[in-house]
């Protein structure tokens, strides 16, 4: 059994997607803890009801982003994560997390990578006049969303509003995720 950890700072809705293809049983691997940096986001309450650990940490309150890895690393390697999914985790992950965990740990972005990195990709490419937009998952290395890429899927958007194509992103993701985590463990462990 493939253990996973889920690092979130929002809404957690990729957590959930996680989650729920584990529990329809299309995704044989386990969500050992959720890792997040913001003490109210609303993914915390969805890992409570779902029984899974989580770890919840200030980043004010250590003197670096290694010391704080260094504690996230500890609490994945007592739980045996073999795999890290990074699900709307706002932070640049760093060397001591990418040097315990190499070619180990994912991301998913709402955009075709490499175009519209960072924060409010989703905006950035719909206010551009893209005529197609869509989500990819990558290897996480020390550049911002810059990792090769695992899987993407592209829609056209013909006239959809932003709204629309903001849920057709998420409706992707919540597929998309799932499905390539299973791929990944299928064929790399
Ligand atoms: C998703 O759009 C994901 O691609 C991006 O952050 C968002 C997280 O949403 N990295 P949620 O918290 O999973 O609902």
């Amino acid at each position: 059994m493939i253990n996973l950890a889920v690092f979130a700072s929002g809404t957690g809705t990729n957590f959930d997607a996680i989650v729920k293809a584990i529990d329809d049983g299309k995704l044989d691997a386990k969500v050992v803890l959720m890792v997040c940096d913001k003490s109210n986001a609303k993914v915390i309450d969805k890992a409570l009801k779902a029984n899974i650990d989580t770890y919840v940490f200030d980043p004010k309150a250590f003197s670096s982003k290694m010391e704080y890895d260094n504690c996230i690393k500890l609490e994945c390697q007592k739980r045996n994560v073999d795999l890290i999914c990074l699900a709307g985790y706002m932070r640049i992950v760093s060397n001591v997390l990418l040097d315990a965990y190499p070619n180990r740990i994912i991301n998913i972005h709402p955009s075709l990578l490499p175009a519209f990195k960072g924060k409010d990709a989703i905006k950035q490419a719909y206010m551009y006049g893209v005529k197609v937009m869509g989500v990819s998952i990558h290897y996480v290395n020390e550049d911002l969303d810059g990792g090769s890429i695992i899987a993407q899927k592209a829609f056209e958007l013909n006239d959809m509003s932003f709204e629309q194509a903001e849920s057709r992103i998420h409706e992707i993701e919540h597929e998309l995720y799932p499905n390539t985590i299973k791929k990944i463990i299928e064929e790399d462990f």
